[in-house]
């Protein structure tokens, strides 16, 4: 008898996960346990579309050579760590023109109070009353009207849900009331109301100082370092003064607030006791978290290397994750003219 065919991927039942990337910085451990590595969990069940939020990254990032760098960098970083291009839609938002047809016609769903109350322009305008100037100041209108090209993003695919850190659920609940007015002022169900899926247990890994590791803060854990830079920064993980010798708090140190993502629960078990009963050396656990570091991203960085040396590759991956979405951006889109009775 023959062997069974390989089943198929079944896509059809598959429900709809996207999340956008901003290429505003060089990926660090923050990333990868808050999102990168959800994310691709997420997309062993889903049908994933995951993609560069390149627009959105000219809000800040204004110069060219370096928007290439980082999304180039994002784009390496995810195919290194196993994101599958055949299972996932992966793919840069500027090459789906479609997205930003969709952003106007969002736009006029869109009341202008709901983006006064987005956190990121409220708290610029905030500052700036503060500070005695302008409310304004600063702000360019791509800033303020970011949370409707994130709705387009999401609305284009019929998007059920949106894995994101805890700092974007309110954008999720403004496209969220987008595709209601939409949806209610035509009296049909044509775009899909997608949900956060917000996780929770790593929103804030913190860095190197203990607050959140932010790249804003300087105090980030880099993912592909060479062993060299990796290392000197893990030797500047900030700790208390206390001698090896006494009992600590493996809770409030640093290093074990790092090393607990990565440890074996045999390690993490082995060295919570020695913390507590004293006996351990900051210096040796700086030891141990870069070897247990370099032994789970060692051979992604090769990878990630790789992509870098050869970035004519990911460009034929963004192409034809981009052909992939457009499949599908094109008849929404078409759609979504109708409705609106422009055809
Ligand atoms: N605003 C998101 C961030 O800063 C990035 C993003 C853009 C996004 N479009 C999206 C996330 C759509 C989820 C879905 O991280």
């Amino acid at each position: 008898m023959a062997a069974p065919a390989k089943e198929a991927k079944e896509t059809t039942t598959q429900k709809i996960a996207l999340t956008g990337i901003k290429p505003s910085g060089t990926p660090h451990v923050g990333n990868y346990l808050g999102m990168i590595k959800p994310a691709l969990k997420l997309a062993e069940t889903f049908q994933a579309f995951y993609f560069i939020a390149d627009y959105h990254a000219l809000t800040t990032v204004n110069d060219p050579a370096l928007m290439k760098q980082y999304v180039y960098e994002i784009v390496a970083t995810w195919l290194a760590l196993g994101l599958d291009p055949d299972e996932v839609i992966f793919y840069c938002q500027s090459d789906i023109p479609e997205i930003f047809e969709l952003t106007w016609v969002l736009s006029c769903y869109t009341p202008k109070g709901l983006l006064n109350r987005a956190h990121a322009y409220k708290a610029k305008a905030d500052a700036n009353r503060e500070e005695g100037r302008d409310e304004d100041a600063g702000v360019n209108a791509g800033l303020f009207s970011y949370p409707v090209l994130m709705a387009a993003d999401i609305l284009m695919f019929n998007t059920e849900v949106v894995p994101v850190g805890q700092d974007q659920k309110q954008h999720i609940e403004i496209t969220r009331d987008i595709a209601a007015a939409f949806n209610n002022n035509y009296g049909k169900d044509v775009l899909t109301i997608p949900d956060a899926h917000i996780v929770e247990d790593v929103a804030t890994i913190p860095g190197i100082d203990g607050r959140k590791m932010s790249k804003s803060y300087g105090n980030v854990v880099p993912l592909f370092a060479p062993p060299k830079k990796l290392r000197k920064q893990i030797m500047r993980i900030v700790t208390n003064s206390q001698t090896p010798e006494e009992p600590k708090d493996p809770d409030v140190d640093n290093i074990y607030n790092i090393y607990k993502y990565f440890a074996s629960p045999e390690d993490l078990a082995r060295v919570r006791k020695t913390y507590l009963e004293g006996g351990l050396a900051y210096g040796t656990m700086k030891q141990e978290l870069f070897e247990r570091l370099e032994s789970t991203f060692g051979e992604a960085r090769e990878q990630y290397d790789a992509y870098m040396a050869d970035t004519a590759k990911m460009d034929k991956i963004l192409a034809q994750g981009a052909e992939k979405a457009r499949d599908i951006a094109t008849p929404m889109m078409h759609k979504v003219r109708k409705t609106v009775g422009m055809q």
